[in-house]
């Protein structure tokens, strides 16, 4: 059997969360790829599942680099790709073809590792949830500075969106300014009501609340809502989530459950949106693909002040 070193999903690593080790190489069926992995990126959900729930395989939902052995008439060996798999971060990763888009040259390994998850996300929360396009319109990104938010603003902005106010914290103002946002509030220091008045915005794409740290801005976001406006958020109290399932969610405001099974065709969209000038933001540093590197990368993600995405140079470039 042919091993390959992977992070895999396990209580008994040093953090509790990770360790590195050997796994048995992946091997394609019908319909998959497998990938040499060049760059992974990690996600909130890798250390919010339960240990029970993919454990002793590698961890990780963002992935790019080149195809290995393919059983699926949509890529090649030598192809360069990145997208949604269940198992990024090792040598290499099984991924079902339709996850998976042709990487642009004008992306780096680790740009194209950042986008899946976050991107796919902000698109449908933008495209599926709102029921008019974001031209003209006024959006606020809660959370603006993380692998989701940042997203968010830069989409929004491609998407025609008028004012794409991002609140972060003031020492990230800059970032989400470069990343096209039109004003940042300061959620430390400034309160969104107060600042923009009621009815103010169209869209609110919450990336923050319920998110861990007891963030709230369920209340504040109905105050700056225009009548016909859209909450779209990413977490919610138990109940919405019932709510959401009842088909039963409150007017103006929506929970939203990533859905990677047409990725391909998402990512391809969002190329055709935002074009060459579309950077997604990686956070600085990139990790190493090792004990330490992964520890530290997963310590980063936890903290929740990662600016952008965590990334893993897995290929050694
Ligand atoms: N429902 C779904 O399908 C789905 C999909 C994707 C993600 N999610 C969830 O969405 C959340 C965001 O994901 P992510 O990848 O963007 O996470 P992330 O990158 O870890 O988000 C970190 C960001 O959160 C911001 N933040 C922390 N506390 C805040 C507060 N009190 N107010 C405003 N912002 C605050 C930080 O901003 P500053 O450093 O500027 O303070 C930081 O930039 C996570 O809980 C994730 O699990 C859900």
């Amino acid at each position: 059997m042919t091993t390959m070193k992977a992070c895999i999903r396990d209580s008994r690593g040093p953090d509790g969360l990770t360790r590195f080790g050997d796994l048995p190489k992946p091997t394609a069926s019908k319909g998959y790829v497998v990938v040499k992995v060049m760059a992974a990126c990690c996600n909130p959900v890798d250390y919010k599942l339960p240990h029970f729930i993919m454990g002793g395989i590698p961890m990780g939902f963002d992935v790019a680099g080149i195809v290995e052995t393919s059983e699926s008439p949509l890529y090649k060996p030598g192809d360069q790709v990145f997208g949604n798999t269940k198992s990024a971060i090792a040598e290499y990763s099984l991924c079902d073809a339709t996850h998976l888009a042709k990487k642009p040259a004008y992306l780096t390994w680790a740009q194209a590792a950042a986008m899946p998850l976050a991107f796919v996300t902000s698109y449908q929360a933008y495209k599926n949830y709102c029921d008019f396009d974001l031209k003209d319109k006024t959006v606020l990104v809660i959370g603006a500075s993380g692998g989701c938010g940042s997203a968010g603003v830069i989409l929004a902005k491609h998407m025609g969106a008028k004012d794409v106010v991002g609140v972060c914290s003031g020492k990230n103002a800059d970032f989400v300014r470069g990343l096209g946002a039109t004003d940042i509030c300061d959620y430390k220091s400034e309160n969104i009501l107060d600042k923009y008045g009621a009815k103010h915005f169209d869209v609110v794409y919450d990336c923050a609340s319920s998110s861990g740290g007891g963030e709230n801005y369920f209340e504040e976001s109905f105050k700056v809502l225009k009548d016909e406006g859209q909450i779209v958020a990413l977490n919610g109290p138990p109940t919405s989530w019932v709510r959401k399932f009842i088909r039963w969610e409150a007017k103006g405001m929506k929970l939203l459950l990533t859905d990677n099974t047409d990725a391909k065709t998402t990512l391809e969209n969002i190329f055709q949106i935002c074009g060459p000038g579309l950077k997604p933001p990686v956070h600085d540093p990139v990790y190493s693909f090792d004990q330490e590197g992964l520890t530290a990368g997963y310590k980063m993600l936890q903290s929740r002040r990662a600016q952008g995405k965590v990334a893993f140079n897995v290929g050694g470039w």
